[in-house]
């Protein structure tokens, strides 16, 4: 992604104080509306904001475990993943939605970290939720722009993997441009990968799924961990997700990619 400069910026770079968005409670706490008062930086999103109804629950678990799990992020600082994750090997999922899949990989695997990010509130309240419902230590809900946290919030060699299940398609033409799934996401990702780390994507929109094999293959960073190239078969460890169940009822076909980081 290109990273353009901010529109309006402090001597440092950074965006004002004054034009991040407040926090989600009057008192100052959980997750911010634009934590990097991302409005100003020129750049094609992957993702539309919405304005979503977040419910009674997951704003109690906003309020009360975003001090502890949640993380804006903000893109002016560099996260001690160490630190965060008591040292786990730390995997990233870039668009968690309502966290469940994210939830049960936890639960399924508690040596491992799980960096959840997504912008959708509700969601992050519904993770938080889940995994203090599943007594979950190793996940963190990041709040905001993916690409700001590899890009600005984390050191190289970060990753122990990067997930990305069912990014949104933009199944329009004039919106292929805002698919996540593209080279120059490639590069940036696969810097924040440590060497054999995996990425795995999955999507059930066929013209994607060709899309992220043809970028995927193409790309010197990355390693198909299928040895004759291709989709993989669908992983045990990755549970049917919201947006694959969508899918499926309406036909659609679910690919998997596993890409090693070269
Ligand atoms: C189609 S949904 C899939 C959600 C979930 N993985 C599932 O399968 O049910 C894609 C999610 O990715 C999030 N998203 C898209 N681009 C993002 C970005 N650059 N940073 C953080 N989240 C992003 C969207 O907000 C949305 O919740």
């Amino acid at each position: 992604m290109s990273g353009a400069a901010p529109r309006s910026t402090t001597a440092s770079g950074a965006v004002p104080a004054s034009r991040r968005g407040s926090r989600m409670f009057p008192d100052g706490t959980g997750p911010s509306p634009d934590p990097a008062g991302s409005h100003f930086e020129r750049r094609i999103r992957s993702f539309q904001p919405r304005r979503s109804r977040v419910t009674t629950g997951q704003a109690d678990a906003l309020r009360r475990l975003w001090p502890l799990w949640g993380l804006d992020i903000d893109g002016r600082r560099v996260l001690d993943l160490d630190e965060m994750f008591g040292g786990l090997p730390v995997v990233l999922e870039i668009g968690f939605g309502m966290g469940e899949a994210t939830a049960r990989m936890a639960a399924a695997d508690p040596s491992t970290g799980i960096l959840a990010v997504d912008v959708h509130t509700p969601g992050q309240g519904n993770l938080l939720g889940l995994a203090e419902r599943d007594g979950l230590t190793n996940v963190r809900v990041a709040n905001g722009d993916a690409i700001i946290l590899l890009r600005e919030m984390l050191p190289p060699a970060a990753l122990a993997g990067v997930r990305v299940y069912f990014p949104d398609p933009w199944p329009k033409k004039r919106h292929h441009k805002r698919r996540l799934i593209q080279p120059e996401f490639l590069s940036l990702v696969a810097t924040r990968m440590k060497p054999g780390a995996v990425l795995h994507c999955a999507t059930d929109w066929e013209p994607y799924a060709e899309q992220m094999l043809e970028v995927l293959t193409a790309h010197p960073g990355f390693v198909n961990t299928v040895p004759d190239g291709g989709y993989a078969p669908r992983p045990d460890f990755r549970p049917l997700t919201r947006f694959e169940g969508q899918g499926l009822e309406k036909g659609h076909v679910v690919h998997d990619l596993l890409f090693a980081r070269a």
